[in-house]
C-alpha cells in the first residue's frame, strides 16, 4: 500500500512510525514532514493547508490511502477533495470537521443529538453578549467559535476579565474571524480525559483513554499550550465509564453525522470532563490528538495501515486489533519561551543515545536538518515516549531519555502523569 500522511508534527511522526511497523505500508510519503519523520517516510514539501497541491501529488503518485493528521486541511475540505479524485482517505469531510472548526456547530449538534455537555448561550453580536456577561453567574467559560490555536477559550471568575476577552474577540478581532461568533458556557468541574475512537461512518473502535497536560508549567500552572505531555491508559477511566462515553457521546456523533448525510470517517476525539454528575463533553476534535497520538498509537497492537484502510472503506468491523496491556507516557520537550516567542535553529544533543534505549521512542515535532545536524524548528520540539508495564515504568523510561537530550533553552514539565502516579501508589 502507498500511503500519504499529511502534517509535520509529533503526531504525524507517531503515525508514520506506527505505519512503518505494520506489514502493509510499502511506501509512506509525508507532507511536509520533519527531520525525524524523514527516518521512516519520504518527506514531500507541500504545506498541510495546500489542499489542491496535496490532491495533485496523491493522484500523480497513485496513493492508495491518504491519512490526514491536522485539523486545518480537514476543515478546508482535504478529505472531500481526495474523495472526488478517487483516493481513499482517513479523515472526515469538511462538513463533519465543523465539529472541531466551529464551537457553535458542535454545541448545536450536541443539543440536537442529546450529547451531555455544558449549558450554553451563543452570540453573533457584541451588545447582547456584553449584556449577558453583566448578569451571568460566574465562573463561566467564553469560547471563540472558530479555530484559534488553543487561544480562543477563557475560563474566568472575573466579570471584568470576561468583558475584556469579549471585546478582544468581537470588537478587536483578536483571532481574526474566529471570534465573530462566541459561545458562553457553564463552567464544569472535574478531571479531564481524552477519548479517541476510530470510526468508519458507522462502527467504531475506542482507543485507550489518555490525559493531556495543557498548561506550560508544572502543577498545571502558566499559559495553555498545544499539550506538554500525555499518558495512556488513565486509571480513573474504567471500562464502565468508557461504555457510558461510547453510548452517550461517541455513538451519538457517529449516528448523528450519518443522519445528516455525512458519515464520520476518521478519529472522533472527545475531550471529556468527568463531573460529579457524569461525563460531559468539553470539545470535539476530528483527528488524533497531539501529544495523545504519541501515547495511544504505540499501544495499538495491529497494522495501522490496515486499520485506517478498513475505516476508509467502511468495514472496520473486520479489522482486528487489541490494545497492548501496557502503559505509555510522553514528555514534550519545548523551546524556551514556548508558547510565547522562541528562537529556532538550536542544535539538539543526545538524540542517538536516547533513541537507543529500549521501550523509548523519540518523536520529532518541530525539528529540521541543518548542516548534517538536527536543530530546533518549532515551539514543541520533541515528544519523548516511554513504554512500560505500568505508569511508573513508563515515566521512568521517558524521563531517562529526556535527561539524555539537551539544547540551549530546552524546557519540559517534570510532572507528567503525576496525578495518576499518586493515585495508583
Ligand atoms: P476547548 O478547546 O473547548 O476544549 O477548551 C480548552 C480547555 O478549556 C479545556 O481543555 C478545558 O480545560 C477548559 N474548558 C473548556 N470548556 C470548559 C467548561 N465548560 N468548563 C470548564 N473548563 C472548560
Ligand atoms: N492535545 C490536544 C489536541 O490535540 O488538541
Amino acid at each position: 500500500m502507498k500511503i500519504l500522511v499529511i502534517g509535520g508534527g509529533g503526531r504525524e511522526h507517531a503515525l508514520c512510525w506506527k505505519l512503518s511497523k505494520g506489514g502493509s505500508a510499502e511506501k509512506i510519503f509525508c507532507a511536509p514532514g520533519n527531520a525525524g519523520i524523514a527516518g521512516v517516510a519520504e518527506c514531500v514539501s507541500i504545506s498541510d493547508g495546500d489542499v489542491k497541491g496535496l490532491r495533485d501529488f496523491a493522484v500523480q503518485q497513485k496513493i492508495d490511502l491518504a491519512i490526514v493528521g491536522p485539523e486545518l486541511p480537514l476543515t478546508r475540505g482535504a478529505a472531500d477533495s481526495f474523495k472526488e479524485a478517487g483516493i481513499k482517505v482517513f479523515g472526515p469531510a469538511a462538513y463533519a470537521a465543523q465539529l472541531e472548526g466551529s464551537k457553535y456547530f458542535a454545541k448545536d449538534f450536541m443539543r440536537e443529538m442529546s450529547i451531555p455537555t455544558a449549558d450554553f448561550a451563543d452570540f453573533a453580536e457584541y451588545e447582547p453578549a456584553r449584556a449577558y456577561l453583566e448578569k451571568a453567574a460566574y465562573p463561566l467559560v467564553i469560547k471563540a467559535d472558530g479555530l484559534a490555536a488553543g487561544k480562543g477559550v477563557l475560563v474566568t471568575s472575573s466579570k471584568d476579565e470576561a468583558q475584556d476577552f469579549l471585546k478582544s474577540l468581537m470588537l478587536d478581532g483578536a483571532h481574526g474571524g474566529a471570534g465573530a461568533r462566541i459561545v458562553v458556557e457553564e463552567c464544569l468541574v472535574g478531571e479531564e480525559t481524552s477519548i479517541l475512537a476510530v470510526c468508519d461512518g458507522r462502527d467504531m473502535v475506542i482507543l485507550t483513554p489518555s490525559q493531556d497536560h495543557k498548561r506550560a508549567y508544572d502543577n498545571d500552572e502558566g499559559p495553555n499550550t498545544g499539550g506538554m505531555g500525555a499518558y495512556s491508559p488513565v486509571s480513573i477511566v474504567t471500562p464502565a465509564l468508557i461504555e457510558t462515553i461510547r453510548e452517550q457521546v461517541l455513538q451519538r456523533v457517529a449516528d448523528g453525522m450519518k443522519k445528516r448525510g455525512t458519515p464520520f470517517v476518521g478519529v472522533i476525539y472527545a475531550g471529556m470532563m468527568l463531573t460529579a454528575a457524569g461525563p460531559k463533553t468539553l470539545e470535539f476534535n476530528v483527528r488524533f490528538g497531539d501529544p495523545e497520538a504519541q501515547v495511544v498509537l504505540p499501544l495499538i497492537e495491529g497494522d495501522l495501515a490496515q486499520i485506517c484502510l478498513a475505516a476508509a472503506e467502511g468495514r472496520l468491523a473486520e479489522a482486528k486489533w487489541e490494545p497492548a496491556r501496557r502503559t505509555a507516557m510522553c514528555v514534550v520537550m519545548a523551546s524556551g519561551g514556548y508558547p510565547g516567542s522562541y528562537e529556532k535553529g538550536k542544535p539538539i544533543n543526545g538524540l542517538e543515545a536516547a533513541g537507543a534505549l529500549d521501550d523509548v521512542v523519540v518523536f520529532h515535532a518541530g525539528t529540521a536538518a541543518k548542516d548534517g545536524r538536527i536543530v530546533t524548528a518549532g515551539g514543541r520540539v520533541l515528544g519523548v515516549t516511554g513504554i512500560g508495564a505500568n505508569l511508573k515504568e513508563a515515566s521512568a523510561k521517558a524521563y531517562e531519555a529526556v535527561r539524555l537530550i539537551s539544547w540551549e533553552g530546552e524546557r519540559h514539565r517534570t510532572d507528567i502523569g503525576k496525578r495518576d502516579l499518586v493515585r495508583i501508589n
